[in-house]
Parts: C-alpha cells; structure tokens; sequence
C-alpha cells in the first residue's frame, strides 16, 4: 500500500514511524515531511495544499492507495471531500464533520443534544457581550472563557474570578484570537484529571488507541502559560479499563452515531479530551485528528499494522484484527522545545547530539519544529523543536530512557519541561 502523509510536526514523524513498522506498507511519501522523516519516507515537495489538484495529480501519478493528513486545517478547509471527489481513500473527516473542532459551539451544542457527558455552557457573539456578561454573573468559579474557532489549543482561559471573566470576554470579543474569538463558549469548570482517547473509526466502528496524558503547560507542575503540549504519556493508568469503556459507550458512539444521524459521518482519528474525576469521564473537547504529542507516545506502544488500520477505516470496512495490542509497555514522549515558548523564541540554532541520540534503543527521537540546512546540519525551526520518547517495560522506565538520552541533545536555549509522567507514577485511586 502506498501512502501519502501530509504535515511536518512531531505527530506526522510518528506516524511516518508507525507506517514504516506496517507489513502493508509500500513506499511512503511525506509532504512536506519534516527531516527526521527523511530515511523513512520519500520527501514530495511538488503539491500545495492551497491547490488540491496539484494533490490529486500526485496520487494519480504514484498510485497512492491512502492520503493521511495529520493537521486539522486542511480537513477544515476540505482536503478530504476535494481528494474523495476523485475516489482517493484519505484518512481524515470531511469540512463539515471537522467542525467538531473548529467550532466549539457547535461541538457543545452537538453534545447537548445528544447526551453526552460535558461541562454546562452558553454561546454568545460580540453584539451580545453583555449577555455573557451577565451569564458569568451568576455562574460558579472558577469558569472557562473559550474563544470558538481555531486557536492552536489556546484559546482558553480560566477565570478564577468574576472580575477575570468579564476581562476575558473583554479581550476576545477585542480581538485576543482573532476571528477564533468573534463569537465564544462559557463553561463550567470541570474538576479531575485530563486524559487523550483516539478513536480510530470509519463513521461506525473503532478501535481505541492507548490513552495518554498530555502536559499543556509550559512550566512543571503544571504552571506557566497553556502550550500545544509539553510532553505526553501513555497508557495512562488513570484511564482504566472501566474508565475506557466508557468513553467508549458513553462518548464515542454516541457521538459518531450523532455526527451520522446529522449526514456527517466522521472517518478518521476522533480525539477525546477528557476530564476524569472520581472515575467518571466527561469530554472537555473533541478535535479532528491526532493529538500531538500523544501520538508519539501513543504509536510508540502500539502493536499491529498501523497502515492497515487507518485504511481499513478511511474505506468504511474497520480491520479490527489491525492492532493485535493497543499497548506494549509504556512510552514518555518529552518535548523539547525553543526556550521561550509558547511567546516569542529564536530559531535556527544548530542541533548537535542526533546521531547518539537515535542509537538509543530505549527511545524514538521525532522531530518536530527543526530543519536541515543544505549542508545537512539541523538546526531549530520552530517552538516545539523535538520529541525524546522514551520506551520501557513500566512507566518509570519510559521516563528514566527519555530523561536519560534528552541529555545528549544540545542547542542554545533548548528548553524542556522535567516533570512529564511523573503524574502517572501517583495514580493510585482514579
Ligand atoms: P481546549 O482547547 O478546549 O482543550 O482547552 C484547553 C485546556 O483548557 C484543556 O486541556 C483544559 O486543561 C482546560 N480546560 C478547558 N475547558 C475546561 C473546563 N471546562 N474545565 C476545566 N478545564 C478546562
Ligand atoms: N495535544 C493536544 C492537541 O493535539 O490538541
């Protein structure tokens, strides 16, 4: 089978790491793949994703029997119906099954009326601020201002008091995220413990990944400003086999059924944002495509044909028998990222230590945010810089192989945090 994987972050690397381990697999193209990629995929550089006929002609032409797109704003702009128009297999949701990401509100509202387990809410747009600003009035605290649209996994902000509501509705509606916050969602707060589920589904029925824990703030201890995640963990034993099964009875088959009923079916990878609290799962969000950097962590444990799997589903006929074992012991994916991030921050430093890193057995290094100069030398080229996933038989160990291989990767203001997984050491009593 040959495939073509679009995107170039650390969670496309994993995937790419996940399809070459694939008995199905032919050749694998990457586009535009990042360098990391390189000895596992060939690099297309001939499409353009503002042009998805340049796409089609490439499937054509290299007899691609699978497009994975890694990133939500392709499927949101509606890479997968152009690619489907033309009878192209893609693993991804169509525009109008995406909007479960690119819309809060309308994956709130979707929720609401079908049942399914989340935090209270009200949507609101600008012309009605003062209407938001009385609903927090009366609401509990702490309570989650949401900018609706798009905002790279930060267009949230928790109110510990009335006073920041109100500012925050304030910033948004001023333009804080852009068009992402012309109109926005106030929730309550949801107490507990975040977790990942990924759905793989053909618009009917799945297979669930290993679930994972990700760490979205910048500093440990969970401080500091919200990121597009840290560093990730799994299987996460707060998510039990019971807590599993019912994100699987509760969340996600309702909601495919939903999305269905509704003439959208969704086909792809459905990520479950939950909260856990006394073992009892709610969803805080749902995005359309794999999480990052879960995937590294989540791939990493996965044992089947990871080619197969996502073919299966992307052709409405899901290969159960794909994944033999959701979980081989556990992996801890710990990012490395530009000092400064998520604000401002410097690229183009040399990255040295690669080469000893990737002899590690105990780790998979996936590149994220860098680039190779023509001279071959990699440098930094972006926030989130490099994943050091570290493998092992217990958590503690997935841990130890990360944190121990991380220290032969040198640049200037490299930057990590130094606490990824220890949560998932404390689980005693999820
Ligand atoms: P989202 O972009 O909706 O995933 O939100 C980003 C982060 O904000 C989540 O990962 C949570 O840590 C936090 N968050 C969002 N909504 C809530 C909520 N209702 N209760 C508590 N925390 C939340
Ligand atoms: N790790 C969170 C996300 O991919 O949105």
């Amino acid at each position: 089978m040959n495939i073509l994987l679009i995107g170039s972050g650390g969670r496309e690397h994993a995937l790419a790491f996940g399809f070459h381990a694939s008995p199905s697999l032919g050749t694998l193209f990457a586009f535009p793949g990042n360098p990391g990629m390189k000895n596992i995929a060939t690099i297309v550089d001939s499409i353009s994703l503002n042009d998805s006929g340049t796409i089609i002609a490439f499937c054509k032409q290299h007899a691609i029997d699978l497009v994975v797109v890694g990133p939500e704003a392709p499927l949101v702009k509606g890479l997968a119906d152009d690619l489907r128009k033309y009878g192209i297999a893609v693993f991804g949701p169509s525009a109008k099954a995406a909007r479960i990401e690119s819309s809060k509100g309308f994956s709130k509202d979707l929720m609401k009326s079908h049942g399914i387990p989340t935090a209270g809410y009200e949507r609101f747009t600008k012309e009605f601020a003062h209407e938001a600003h009385a609903y927090v009035n009366e609401r509990p605290l702490p309570i989650v201002v949401k900018a609706d649209g798009l905002a790279a996994g930060k267009g949230v902000i928790i109110a510990e008091t009335h006073h920041e509501a109100h500012e925050a509705i304030d910033e948004i509606f001023a333009g804080l995220f852009a068009e992402a916050g012309s109109s926005i969602v106030i929730e309550d707060f949801l107490k507990g413990e975040e977790a990942s589920v990924f759905a793989i589904t053909d618009g009917n029925e799945v297979v669930l990944l290993a679930p994972a824990q990700d760490h979205k703030r910048a500093k440990d201890g969970d401080l500091g400003k919200n990121t597009g995640g840290m560093g990730a963990y799994a299987p996460a034993p707060i998510v039990t086999d019971e807590v599993m099964q019912r994100v699987h009875d509760e969340i996600v088959m309702p909601m495919l059924a939903a999305m269905r009923e509704q003439g959208f079916p969704f086909v792809g990878c459905l990520f479950v944002g939950l909260m856990i609290d006394a073992g009892k799962p709610s969803v805080v969000e749902f995005n359309c495509r794999f999480g990052d950097p879960e995937t590294q962590a989540v791939l990493s444990v996965f044992q089947g044909d990871l080619a197969k799997l996502l073919h299966s589903a992307a052709i409405g006929a899901l290969d159960h028998s794909a994944m033999q074992s959701r979980s081989k012991g556990f992996a801890c994916n710990v990012v490395m990222a530009s000092g400064g991030y998520p604000d401002d921050y410097e690229t183009g430093h040399v990255i040295l230590g690669l080469d000893k890193a990737n002899e590690d057995p105990n780790v998979h290094v996936f590149h994220a945010g860098t680039k190779s100069l023509p001279d071959g030398t990699i440098v930094t080229a972006g926030g989130r810089v490099l994943g050091i996933c570290g493998l092992g038989e217990q958590l503690a160990d997935a841990i130890h192989h990360a944190y121990t291989c991380l220290e032969h990767i040198h640049y200037h203001h490299r930057y990590y945090r130094t606490d990824i997984g220890k949560k998932g050491l404390n689980v005693t009593n999820p």
